[in-house]
């Protein structure tokens, strides 16, 4: 079977076919350089890139898959969450191409293919596990019973993670977005060389905030600059980055006890963060745990999770969209919306 999948929730048109769980081609166009002087995603600029792109990132990844177009068996693509101009301009190419083609469309869940990402080359780990997204504009966790069996356990009350990077990022004077520039400065720190002015009031709940760290670091530059003290950004990244792990590390094991599961499953583009991935290795050995992450080259945004995702949800289930579907922007993790079922 030939799927084609179309990712644009973002800055990112994506499109790629996967054949029977394997990649045959992953393209990625990325409008972020247009957006890096506003120091955030600005939806009309991405909305435009991808209605300039799409096309001729679908012609590549077809080449690049070495098939033609009519040998695509089905075609799945985000529908939410995400920015509207961007998901309607993969939504609109998705559903000429398929009604061209006369093949099946269906609408994804950005969040569950995330999670999908883990599993593309490898067997899906067993079920139930609990899912951990880590991303731009989300941070959620949730207990997945199947494919389309998602239930939210809990998210973020203000900042996703790497917004917080981001934003910290920004705060220290450096550019968007903010985790790879952290990460690379947090190498070279030492977390307790800058003393971050920060109470965790952790309620025990399933539910993430990071705005009390992130105004710990705006507070320390701030009084640094009061006081003409100078900062050193490394320790300062490097104490923030450990605080925000060891923050999502411990929900993750939490809703492990509540929900007596053993594996994790990580996605979303923070799970490309090396830090991260070595401290959830070592942390999930000792509480007896085991942590799945996807690999590097699809831990951002990309659409070979989108294709991957719903060959599954196809095969498995035989879920297809009918042309009704339009874009869900704040479409949840654990909303399984796929639209019809063809048994
Ligand atoms: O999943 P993604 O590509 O897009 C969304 O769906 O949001 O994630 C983008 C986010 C950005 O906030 C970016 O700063 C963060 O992932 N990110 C990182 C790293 N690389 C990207 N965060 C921490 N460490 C990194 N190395
Ligand atoms: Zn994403």
């Amino acid at each position: 079977m030939i799927t084609l999948g179309i990712e644009t929730s973002c800055d990112e048109t994506g499109v790629s076919v996967v054949k029977d769980g394997k990649i045959l081609s992953n393209e990625v166009a990325s409008s972020l350089k247009f957006h890096r002087k506003y120091g955030g995603i600005v939806p009309e600029i991405a909305t435009r890139y991808h209605a300039q792109t799409i096309d001729r990132v679908f012609k590549k990844a077809i080449l690049n898959a070495k098939l033609k177009k009519q040998q695509i068996n089905l075609i799945a693509f985000t529908y939410g969450p995400g920015l509207a101009g961007a998901l309607l301009v993969g939504i609109s190419f998705a559903k000429a191409l398929g009604f061209s083609l006369k093949v099946p469309i269906l609408g994804i869940n950005h969040l569950q293919a995330h999670t999908f990402s883990a599993f593309i080359g490898k067997k899906i780990v067993s079920y139930p596990f609990i899912s951990l997204i880590i991303s731009g504009g989300h941070t959620c966790l949730a207990y997945v019973r199947d494919l389309d069996e998602f239930k939210l356990l809990g998210q973020t009350a203000d900042d996703a993670m790497g917004e917080a990077f981001d934003k910290v990022s920004k705060i220290l004077g450096f550019g968007y977005p903010g985790g790879p520039i952290i990460e690379a400065l947090a190498r070279k720190g030492n977390p307790n060389g800058a003393k971050l002015n920060y109470t965790n009031h952790d309620s025990g709940s399933l539910n993430f905030s990071f705005s009390g760290i992130k105004t710990a670091v705006l507070y320390y530059v701030k009084d640094a600059l009061k006081e003409n003290r100078r900062i050193n950004p490394y320790d300062v990244a490097s104490n923030f980055q450990e605080t925000l792990i060891k923050m999502v590390f411990e929900k993750v094991r939490l809703a492990c006890e509540i929900k007596k599961a053993r594996n994790v499953v990580i996605g979303g583009g923070v799970s490309i963060n090396r830090a991260l991935r070595e401290y959830f290795t070592i942390a999930s050995r000792r509480h007896n745990l085991r942590v799945i992450f996807p690999e590097k080259s699809l831990c951002l945004d990309n659409a070979a999770m989108v294709a991957a995702f719903g060959e599954q949800l196809y095969k498995k289930k035989k879920y297809i969209s009918d042309y009704y579907i339009s874009a869900v922007s704040d479409l949840r993790f654990g909303s399984s919306s796929y639209a019809a079922n063809v048994s």
